[in-house]
Protein backbone atom coordinates (compact mmCIF):
# COMPACT_ATOMS: atom_id res chain seq x y z
CA UNK A 1 0.00 0.00 0.00
CA UNK A 2 1.28 3.50 -0.80
CA UNK A 3 2.37 5.85 2.19
CA UNK A 4 1.06 3.42 4.82
CA UNK A 5 3.58 3.32 7.32
CA UNK A 6 5.05 -0.66 8.65
CA UNK A 7 3.37 -2.52 11.43
CA UNK A 8 7.31 -2.80 12.91
CA UNK A 9 9.14 0.52 12.11
CA UNK A 10 12.89 0.30 12.31
CA UNK A 11 13.52 0.78 15.79
CA UNK A 12 17.07 2.92 15.03
CA UNK A 13 14.68 5.72 14.47
CA UNK A 14 12.79 5.27 18.14
CA UNK A 15 14.28 7.18 21.38
CA UNK A 16 16.70 5.58 23.22
CA UNK A 17 15.22 5.82 26.79
CA UNK A 18 18.18 3.52 28.35
CA UNK A 19 21.07 2.33 26.54
CA UNK A 20 22.92 -0.92 26.45
CA UNK A 21 25.67 0.38 28.86
CA UNK A 22 23.06 1.94 31.14
CA UNK A 23 21.06 -0.96 31.09
CA UNK A 24 24.27 -2.93 31.74
CA UNK A 25 25.62 -0.60 34.39
CA UNK A 26 22.06 -0.78 36.19
CA UNK A 27 21.93 -4.65 36.47
CA UNK A 28 25.63 -4.88 37.75
CA UNK A 29 24.78 -2.98 40.93
CA UNK A 30 21.39 -4.75 41.42
CA UNK A 31 23.10 -8.24 41.17
CA UNK A 32 25.67 -7.25 44.05
CA UNK A 33 22.62 -6.03 46.07
CA UNK A 34 21.16 -9.35 45.67
CA UNK A 35 24.22 -11.20 46.21
CA UNK A 36 24.67 -8.75 49.44
CA UNK A 37 21.37 -9.23 50.35
CA UNK A 38 21.20 -12.98 50.47
CA UNK A 39 25.25 -13.37 51.47
CA UNK A 40 26.05 -17.21 51.97
CA UNK A 41 22.55 -18.62 50.92
CA UNK A 42 21.11 -19.80 47.79
CA UNK A 43 18.93 -17.98 45.82
CA UNK A 44 16.00 -19.01 42.97
CA UNK A 45 15.32 -16.61 39.82
CA UNK A 46 11.78 -17.45 38.56
CA UNK A 47 11.45 -15.37 35.35
CA UNK A 48 8.40 -14.59 33.92
CA UNK A 49 8.49 -15.56 30.07
CA UNK A 50 8.90 -14.07 27.62
CA UNK A 51 9.98 -10.78 28.43
CA UNK A 52 12.16 -11.43 31.78
CA UNK A 53 13.98 -13.84 29.71
CA UNK A 54 16.88 -11.58 28.82
CA UNK A 55 16.69 -9.28 32.22
CA UNK A 56 16.87 -12.85 33.56
CA UNK A 57 20.00 -13.84 31.99
CA UNK A 58 22.26 -10.63 32.76
CA UNK A 59 20.95 -10.33 36.21
CA UNK A 60 21.93 -14.77 37.26
CA UNK A 61 25.37 -13.70 36.04
CA UNK A 62 25.32 -10.41 37.61
CA UNK A 63 24.53 -12.25 41.04
CA UNK A 64 27.70 -13.81 42.56
CA UNK A 65 26.65 -16.14 45.43
CA UNK A 66 24.82 -19.68 44.21
CA UNK A 67 21.38 -19.26 42.15
CA UNK A 68 19.53 -21.40 40.20
CA UNK A 69 16.71 -20.32 37.68
CA UNK A 70 13.36 -21.51 36.62
CA UNK A 71 10.36 -19.99 34.13
CA UNK A 72 6.83 -19.56 34.39
CA UNK A 73 4.64 -18.12 31.65
CA UNK A 74 1.14 -16.31 32.50
CA UNK A 75 -1.13 -14.95 29.98
CA UNK A 76 -3.71 -12.21 30.71
CA UNK A 77 -7.18 -12.13 29.61
CA UNK A 78 -7.34 -9.20 27.35
CA UNK A 79 -8.49 -5.90 28.03
CA UNK A 80 -11.56 -5.86 28.52
CA UNK A 81 -11.25 -8.39 31.83
CA UNK A 82 -7.53 -6.81 33.40
CA UNK A 83 -9.55 -5.13 35.99
CA UNK A 84 -10.64 -8.35 37.56
CA UNK A 85 -7.28 -9.27 37.35
CA UNK A 86 -7.75 -12.77 35.58
CA UNK A 87 -4.23 -14.31 34.95
CA UNK A 88 -3.98 -17.43 33.56
CA UNK A 89 -0.68 -19.95 33.77
CA UNK A 90 0.34 -21.19 31.12
CA UNK A 91 3.77 -22.67 32.40
CA UNK A 92 4.31 -23.57 36.09
CA UNK A 93 7.89 -24.10 37.75
CA UNK A 94 9.81 -27.10 37.11
CA UNK A 95 11.44 -27.48 40.27
CA UNK A 96 9.92 -27.08 43.84
CA UNK A 97 10.52 -23.94 45.80
CA UNK A 98 9.34 -24.61 49.45
CA UNK A 99 12.03 -23.61 51.67
CA UNK A 100 13.89 -21.94 49.05
CA UNK A 101 14.69 -18.19 48.82
CA UNK A 102 12.96 -16.73 46.06
CA UNK A 103 13.08 -13.92 43.51
CA UNK A 104 10.59 -12.80 40.94
CA UNK A 105 12.19 -11.56 37.98
CA UNK A 106 9.95 -9.31 35.97
CA UNK A 107 10.65 -7.19 32.53
CA UNK A 108 7.87 -4.35 33.37
CA UNK A 109 5.99 -3.79 36.61
CA UNK A 110 2.52 -2.11 35.12
CA UNK A 111 -0.75 -2.47 36.96
CA UNK A 112 0.52 -4.97 38.84
CA UNK A 113 -1.74 -7.49 37.98
CA UNK A 114 0.62 -10.79 36.71
CA UNK A 115 3.08 -9.83 39.51
CA UNK A 116 0.12 -10.10 42.30
CA UNK A 117 -1.28 -13.50 40.99
CA UNK A 118 2.06 -14.55 40.80
CA UNK A 119 3.02 -14.01 44.30
CA UNK A 120 0.51 -15.24 45.56
CA UNK A 121 0.74 -18.57 43.72
CA UNK A 122 4.42 -18.57 45.11
CA UNK A 123 3.53 -18.31 48.06
CA UNK A 124 1.31 -21.36 48.11
CA UNK A 125 4.00 -22.99 47.48
CA UNK A 126 5.86 -21.86 51.12
CA UNK A 127 9.43 -20.39 49.83
CA UNK A 128 11.71 -19.45 52.49
CA UNK A 129 11.04 -15.93 51.03
CA UNK A 130 9.80 -14.13 48.06
CA UNK A 131 11.03 -10.74 46.81
CA UNK A 132 10.49 -9.52 43.19
CA UNK A 133 13.08 -7.79 40.92
CA UNK A 134 11.56 -6.07 37.81
CA UNK A 135 13.72 -4.09 35.16
CA UNK A 136 11.19 -1.48 35.09
CA UNK A 137 8.46 0.32 36.96
CA UNK A 138 6.05 2.16 35.99
CA UNK A 139 4.13 3.06 39.18
CA UNK A 140 1.72 5.64 38.03
CA UNK A 141 -0.05 2.87 36.39
CA UNK A 142 -1.32 0.26 39.53
CA UNK A 143 -4.50 -1.09 39.56
CA UNK A 144 -3.13 -3.44 42.63
CA UNK A 145 -1.17 -2.37 45.59
CA UNK A 146 2.65 -4.30 44.58
CA UNK A 147 6.09 -3.05 45.05
CA UNK A 148 8.99 -4.68 43.80
CA UNK A 149 11.79 -5.13 45.84
CA UNK A 150 14.87 -4.85 42.98
CA UNK A 151 13.67 -1.86 40.53
CA UNK A 152 16.26 -1.36 37.69
CA UNK A 153 15.08 2.46 36.79
CA UNK A 154 11.32 3.63 37.31
CA UNK A 155 9.52 5.42 34.14
CA UNK A 156 6.66 7.47 33.56
CA UNK A 157 3.15 5.44 31.65
CA UNK A 158 5.20 5.60 28.21
CA UNK A 159 5.42 2.45 25.96
CA UNK A 160 8.53 0.91 25.41
CA UNK A 161 10.37 -1.92 23.62
CA UNK A 162 13.76 -4.00 23.70
CA UNK A 163 15.85 -5.55 26.06
CA UNK A 164 13.16 -8.18 26.21
CA UNK A 165 9.91 -6.22 26.08
CA UNK A 166 7.88 -6.09 22.97
CA UNK A 167 5.17 -4.85 20.81
CA UNK A 168 3.09 -7.39 19.13
CA UNK A 169 5.86 -9.99 19.85
CA UNK A 170 8.89 -7.65 18.22
CA UNK A 171 11.64 -5.84 18.93
CA UNK A 172 12.33 -7.72 22.09
CA UNK A 173 16.20 -8.50 21.03
CA UNK A 174 17.01 -4.70 20.77
CA UNK A 175 20.12 -4.06 23.48
CA UNK A 176 18.63 -0.34 24.26
CA UNK A 177 15.35 0.12 25.86
CA UNK A 178 13.19 2.18 23.53
CA UNK A 179 9.74 4.66 23.35
CA UNK A 180 7.58 3.22 21.14
CA UNK A 181 6.18 5.92 19.25
CA UNK A 182 2.45 6.38 20.48
CA UNK A 183 1.17 7.38 16.74
CA UNK A 184 2.76 3.57 15.83
CA UNK A 185 1.25 1.38 19.06
CA UNK A 186 -2.80 1.59 19.03
CA UNK A 187 -2.62 0.26 22.45
P1 LIG B 1 0.93 -5.96 34.58
O1 LIG B 1 1.85 -5.42 35.64
O2 LIG B 1 0.14 -7.16 35.00
O3 LIG B 1 0.07 -4.89 33.98
O4 LIG B 1 1.71 -6.54 33.37
C1 LIG B 1 3.00 -6.33 33.12
C2 LIG B 1 3.25 -6.90 31.75
O5 LIG B 1 2.67 -6.06 30.75
C3 LIG B 1 4.73 -6.91 31.46
O6 LIG B 1 5.32 -8.12 31.84
C4 LIG B 1 4.78 -6.68 29.99
O7 LIG B 1 4.69 -7.93 29.33
C5 LIG B 1 3.54 -5.88 29.67
N1 LIG B 1 3.86 -4.44 29.52
C6 LIG B 1 3.47 -3.44 30.32
N2 LIG B 1 3.94 -2.26 29.90
C7 LIG B 1 4.69 -2.53 28.80
C8 LIG B 1 5.47 -1.70 27.91
O8 LIG B 1 5.60 -0.47 28.04
N3 LIG B 1 6.09 -2.35 26.90
C9 LIG B 1 6.01 -3.70 26.71
N4 LIG B 1 5.29 -4.50 27.53
C10 LIG B 1 4.64 -3.91 28.56
MG1 LIG C 1 4.62 -8.69 27.27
Amino acid sequence: MANSSPAFPLASGMEVLFSKVQIAGRVQEIGAEISADYAGKSVVLIGVLKGAAIFLSDLARAIEIDNTFDFVAVSSYGRATMSSGAVRLIKDIDEPIEGKHVILVEDILDTGLTLSYLRGMMLQHKPASLKIATCLDKPGRRLVPIDADYVGFQIPNQFVIGYGMDYAEHYRNLSDIRLFPEDAAGH
